[in-house]
């Protein structure tokens, strides 16, 4: 089996910790690091949850610490779907783990650089780290692979009715990315919001019986409570595991091809996703991305377990 190289750029977070525990494992899966940025929490809170998720998975990728800040708007964090440590729920003993010294953009930049343009970015956080790269070097566009990230949305958002928290959290980053030419593929929430993690599946995947199975559920038990408080979901959806479904078993999502631009406009649509579906534009315009719009819900919980029970 060909194992597809990626680097994992994340904002820790529950879903973001399920994505880490399938990267990890998967035989399909190379994770060459896992990039941090802001987002859920601020950096520094994510960077801790990221070394805890490795400690207690014995999860041996390096961890980069990436951007603080979003590139122009305010600082906007999810601390009411994520809790005040950004991954509330799970107890966690004492931390010996460490990030890496080196920065996470350069990290994404060098192993850019050296490739031999087969390496995938895998984004479900904010932008920001990304489009930093990006801009600071732009000779890693043509190296990249494939970008595969979470973000966005076809229909409604999340973060307002227009945006979805990813990009509305750095618009201006999705804008640098979206525009950057590297073929993107978007799960956005009208594929994510599949995944609900309803008390069925989170007893599923704990009586698997092993460490991974117990943190899936302590994690996600706690967003099936702030999910159904912020957003009206019946559970907490595990939006950033379908890019690592998507790499595994692209043949469960149905993903249409559109062009898709980032509206960054100080406006109510401010974060926007504009999808081109009917392709009204296509005169001038190519599609920019594979949007998902739906996923076989049953085949990637299947994939989930199957990826929980590789632990020992
Ligand atoms: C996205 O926002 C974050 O809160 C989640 O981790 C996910 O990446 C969903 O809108
Ligand atoms: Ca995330």
């Amino acid at each position: 089996m060909e194992k597809r190289k990626i680097i994992l750029d994340c904002d820790p977070g529950h879903d973001d910790a399920i994505a880490m525990m399938m990267a990890a494992k998967h035989p399909a899966i190379d994770l060459l690091g896992i990039t941090v940025v802001a987002g859920n929490q601020i950096l520094e809170k994510n960077i801790i949850n990221a070394l805890n998720v490795c400690q207690a998975l014995g999860i041996e990728t390096p961890v980069y610490s990436g951007m603080k800040k979003p590139l122009m708007r305010e600082q906007y964090i999810a601390a009411d779907v994520h809790g005040e440590s950004g991954l509330d729920g799970p107890v966690f003993g004492p931390l010996h783990l460490k990030a890496q010294p080196e920065h996470a953009v350069r990290f994404i930049i060098d192993t850019l650089l050296e490739s031999d343009g087969d390496i995938t970015l895998v984004p479900v956080g904010p932008l920001t780290n990304i489009a930093v790269a990006m801009r600071m070097e732009p000779a890693i566009v043509p190296k990249i692979r494939e970008i595969v990230l979470m973000g966005g949305a076809y229909g409604y958002g999340n973060s307002t009715p227009s945006a979805e928290f990813n990009i509305y959290a750095d618009p201006e980053a999705a804008r640098v990315v979206f525009t950057s030419g590297a073929p993107i593929v978007m799960m956005g929430l009208d594929l994510t919001n599949q995944t609900i993690c309803t008390p069925d599946i989170i007893e599923r995947m704990r009586s698997v019986g092993n460490k991974a199975g117990q943190l899936f559920a302590d994690i996600m038990n706690f967003t099936l409570k702030t999910q159904f408080e912020v957003n009206g979901l019946e559970a907490g959806p595990i939006h950033d595991a379908t890019c690592i479904g998507y790499l595994i078993d692209p043949g469960c999502m149905d993903v249409r091809d559109m062009y898709v631009v980032v509206d960054t406009n100080e406006g109510p649509c401010y974060g926007r996703t504009v999808c081109d579906d009917l392709g009204v534009i296509k005169h001038r315009v190519k599609a920019n991305a594979k949007v998902g719009m739906g996923i076989d819900t049953a085949r990637f919980f299947d994939l989930v377990e199957e990826c929980i029970r590789m632990y020992d």
